[in-house]
């Protein structure tokens, strides 16, 4: 109805009207405001550079994993970094070499744990310091103006994080990260033509768990969203609602339903800007599986999503099954959310409709708001 309303108004130009016509809609739009917003679609496929990221926070930008003996290329925020690990310690720097421009990632770490650039072979620390430039007269010093441009980064969690500034706060907690009961499945990470913050929305939206999702995640026959209330404390918002799910054993045994269905309690903690923390609780088997997402903001419009999937039951079961469905549902939301108009969330909750089910949304953006300096 509320859309249908305002498509007419679009059509129509100039009129004045209230979107209120279902309780719950949020706000009172005019058909200016409607019309500058259907100007943002023309500019939104573009993206603007994510406005809710600070530089003093920490982003994921690779699984641990992933960082061994060579150094990798990563993007946040649209700068490129080299990322390296030496002695148990992870660095970060801007990827050129300051000599020639060079990449440095595709260079080499030395026995000596520094960096070496594949062009000239001059060697950097992690601290940046020039340690070796090997076409210089060795009894002259190296000049104290070549530097790497340097990068917080840390280790944490099964992933690395990059602060571009002064960090601000700490990095998102994962209890069960050091707790011997539960067994992590690294999911495949998966990269998106949208915003980041589009993608942590999408990952807290109940709305379409058994719409999108049916038969995995609820069914299409109960698509009422439970009551819940979202609380925020600091950067973080909790809240929690319990649902029936369908049991996905028969194909990939995530679920840990013994039944056709049963009850799971799901526990939500969104650490702004871009990191969940879900535990989902089996009713009938006793179960948890915890679900550890965030997102790495790369570039315009360029998102990753990293997610490990946390069981404490199963121990000895096939891995690739968990990851597996993660995969698919992934493969289920990517085109939905690679096609939002516009790419980021707007900054006016006004531009888009909100029924009481979407109430994390709105606290969502509110957070990010509040977080940025900006009323939402
Ligand atoms: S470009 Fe890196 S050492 Fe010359
Ligand atoms: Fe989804």
């Amino acid at each position: 109805m509320a859309l249908q309303a305002r498509n007419r108004a679009q059509k129509a130009g100039n009129l004045d009207f209230t979107v209120r016509q279902s309780p719950g809609i949020i706000g009172h739009v005019s058909c200016w405001e409607l019309l500058r917003s259907a100007g943002k679609v023309v500019d939104g496929r573009k993206g603007i550079m994510t406005q809710t990221a600070r530089k003093d926070w920490w982003y994921a930008v690779s699984w641990a994993s992933e960082v061994g003996s060579s150094p990798v290329a990563v993007k946040l925020l649209g700068e490129e970094l080299v990322i390296w690990r030496s002695e148990g310690s992870v660095f970060a720097a801007t990827d050129r070499c300051p000599h020639r421009g060079t990449k440095l990632s595709l260079g080499k770490v030395e026995p000596s744990g520094c960096i070496s650039c594949p062009y000239h072979g001059w060697e950097f620390d992690g601290s940046g310091s020039c340690t070796l430039v090997p076409q210089l007269d060795r009894a002259m010093p190296i000049p104290r103006g070549v530097r790497l441009d340097t990068r917080a980064c840390t280790e944490a969690n099964g992933l690395i994080w990059v602060c571009l500034g002064e960090p601000a706060a700490g990095i998102p907690s994962f209890p069960e990260w050091t707790q011997q009961q539960y067994r992590h499945v690294e999911c495949e990470p998966y990269t998106w033509r949208c915003s980041p913050e589009r993608m942590v929305e999408n990952f807290m939206d109940f709305g379409h768990l058994g719409y999108l999702h049916d038969g995995l995640l609820g069914s299409r026959d109960d698509l009422e969203v439970p009551k819940h209330r979202v609380e925020r404390d600091g950067n973080e918002l909790h809240f929690e609602l319990t649902m029936d799910v369908p049991s996905t054993r028969d194909s990939f045994q995530v679920t840990n339903v013994r039944g056709e269905r049963g009850k799971q309690t799901n526990t939500y903690v969104i650490s702004a800007p871009y990191t969940i923390h879900l535990r989902s609780y089996y009713h009938d088997s006793g179960a948890s599986r915890v679900l550890y997402f965030t997102v790495q903001p790369e570039e315009d419009g360029v998102s990753t999503g990293y997610c490990f999937q946390s069981r404490d039951f199963d121990p000895a079961g096939d891995d690739r099954r968990y990851a597996a469905f993660q995969a698919m549902l992934a493969e289920q939301d990517r085109p939905v959310v690679e096609s939002q108009i516009p790419v980021e969330i707007p900054d006016d909750l006004r531009a888009e409709i909100h029924l009481p089910f979407d109430r994390v949304a709105v606290a969502y953006r509110r957070l990010l708001g509040a977080v940025v300096g900006r009323a939402v």
